[in-house]
């Protein structure tokens, strides 16, 4: 048997590591012959809870669990890692100003990039899931000098995804059949779904999805805002926010950094932006479209980009700027 891959979650007393941690351990994101070690991370207040968790996943009689370790010490989550899944964050309260989130999750991600600096593997895979998960993705990568900044990403797959039900829904066909979507920037309402590029199977034959919905008004005004406040949507009908689907993205996107994309496939990730790429400012985690081979990612350039793209592109890298300005000037001061 191959060795077992070490994989830290954080916020592993929450909603979205309570379906995620059944995903990891039977298997469907590493392999289905692949041992793991599980490291859960949380806050002090949340150990009896994590407690629990780690008696179901005991519970759930999983032969690819080889160990469970549950901690409030980053010092031990963080140590010899292969893979960290960063979904812990400090939630918004109510009334709570955007920046005052902005600097509690700056103390948080800096601690943890320092940790990984420190502790984890020089190859271990870094995925970004608590919010803003761009900004906070960017703090973790800075924080952590020692390890390469191609190893961090941040979630806009839960997007991608939601783009691509979106389309599948609309035309009655399995998601599986459309291709290509993107989600451009921010994880936030600012993100752009783009389907210019996209493909869909009818009836046996591949089209692009313009050509198939045969409806622009609707492609460029109700797709996209529905995509961009599926979040907001979700949380008004359950009370709580998508954690279910937010598992499934994290999934799919720590599968696909391990196995790799689909020839001629792409999807949707945050990764650190060049300044050469789409003329996105440099420095900013943002999300474009990348294919992934030996566990590396590389963005798909020189997608023709037509003015109504442009603009939306432009809008969610200006909104990251602005992030990514706040938080160095609390990233100085932590
Ligand atoms: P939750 O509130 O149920 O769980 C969060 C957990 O993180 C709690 O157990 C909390 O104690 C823990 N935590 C807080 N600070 C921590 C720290 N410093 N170290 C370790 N653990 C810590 O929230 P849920 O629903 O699981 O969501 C988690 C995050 O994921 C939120 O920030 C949410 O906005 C974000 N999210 C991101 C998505 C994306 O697509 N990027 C999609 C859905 C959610």
């Amino acid at each position: 048997m191959a060795e077992p891959v070490k994989v830290l979650v954080t916020g592993a007393a929450g909603q979205i590591a309570y379906s995620l941690l059944y995903n990891i351990a039977k298997g469907d994101v590493f392999g289905k012959d692949q041992p793991l070690i599980l490291v859960l991370l949380d806050i002090t207040p949340m150990m009896t809870v994590l407690e629990g968790v780690v008696m179901e996943i005991r519970d759930c009689a999983l032969p690819l669990v080889k160990e469970v370790i549950s901690t409030d010490k980053e010092d031990e989550a963080f140590k010899c890692i292969d893979v960290a899944i960063l979904v812990g964050s400090m939630p918004r309260r109510e009334g709570m100003e955007r920046k005052d989130l902005l600097q509690a999750n700056v103390k948080i991600f800096k601690s943890q990039g320092s940790a990984l600096d420190k502790y984890a593997k020089k190859t271990v895979k870094v995925l970004v899931v608590g919010n803003p998960a761009n900004t906070n993705c960017l703090t973790a990568m800075k924080s952590a000098p020692s390890i390469p900044r191609e190893n961090f990403s941040c979630l806009t797959r839960l997007d991608h995804n939601r783009a691509r039900a979106q389309i599948a829904y609309r035309l009655g066909v399995p998601s599986n059949d459309v291709k290509n979507v993107v989600i451009w920037g921010n994880h936030s309402s600012t993100q752009y779904p783009d389907v210019s590029h996209a493909t869909v199977k009818v009836e046996e034959k591949e089209k692009g999805v313009f050509d198939a919905i045969k409806d622009d008004a609707w492609l460029k005004g109700d797709f996209i805002s529905t995509v961009q406040q599926r979040g907001a949507a979700v949380i008004k009908a359950r009370k709580l926010s998508s954690a279910m689907s937010a598992a499934k993205a994290i999934s799919d996107h720590v599968r696909d950094i391990w196995f790799g994309t689909p020839e001629g496939e792409w999807v949707s990730m945050g990764v650190i932006s060049d300044g050469n790429t789409y003329n996105i400012p440099n420095d900013l985690i943002y999300s474009f479209p990348v294919q992934i081979k030996n566990k590396t990612w590389s963005i798909v350039g020189c997608l023709p980009i037509d003015d109504f793209s442009c603009e939306k592109m432009k809008a969610t890298a200006a909104e990251l700027v602005e992030e990514r300005d706040t938080a160095a000037e609390f990233l100085a001061s932590v």
